[in-house]
C-alpha cells in the first residue's frame, strides 16, 4: 500500500477513536459494548497504519518518538473502558486524552528524538 493509504488509515481511525473515546465518557452503560468493538478496530488500525508508515517512509529504521507514539497509542486504547467505569473521573479522563492527543503530534511534528 502507498505511503499516502497509510496517511489517510491514520488519520480517519484516529478521529474515530478520539471521537467515540470522548463519546465513552458520556454514553449510557447500554453502548459498552459496541463503543469498545468500534474503539478496538479503530485502535488496531491506527497500529497498523503507524507500523505501515514506519516500514514506508522510515524503512523500519525506529527513532525515539515513535516509541512515545506507541506509549499513547497504548494509554488513549486503555481510557475507553476507563470511561465507562469509572464515571467520577470522566473529567480528568477527558484531560489526559487531550494531553495524549497533545504528545503525540508534538512527537510526529517536532520529531525531538
Ligand atoms: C494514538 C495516537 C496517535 C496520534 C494522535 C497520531 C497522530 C499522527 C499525526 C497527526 C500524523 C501526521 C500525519 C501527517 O503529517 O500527514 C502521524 C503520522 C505518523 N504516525 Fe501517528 N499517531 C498516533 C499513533 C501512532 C502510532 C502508535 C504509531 C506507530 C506505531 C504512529 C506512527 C506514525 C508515523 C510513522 C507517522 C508518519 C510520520 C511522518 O510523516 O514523518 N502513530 N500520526
Amino acid at each position: 500500500m502507498s505511503p499516502t493509504t497509510y496517511y489517510i488509515i491514520h488519520l480517519v481511525s484516529l478521529f474515530v477513536l478520539f471521537g467515540y473515546t470522548f463519546y465513552a465518557f458520556a454514553a449510557p452503560a447500554e453502548t459498552r459494548k459496541k463503543v469498545l468493538m468500534i474503539t478496538g478496530i479503530a485502535s488496531l488500525l491506527v497500529l497498523v497504519s503507524g507500523f505501515g508508515l514506519i516500514s514506508k517512509i522510515y524503512q523500519n529504521q525506529f527513532q525515539g518518538w515513535m516509541f512515545v507514539k506507541l506509549g499513547v497509542w497504548l494509554a488513549l486504547s486503555a481510557l475507553t473502558g476507563f470511561g465507562y467505569r469509572r464515571r467520577g473521573a470522566v473529567g480528568a479522563l477527558s484531560v489526559i486524552a487531550i494531553a495524549l492527543a497533545l504528545v503525540a503530534v508534538v512527537m510526529v511534528y517536532v520529531k525531538p528524538f
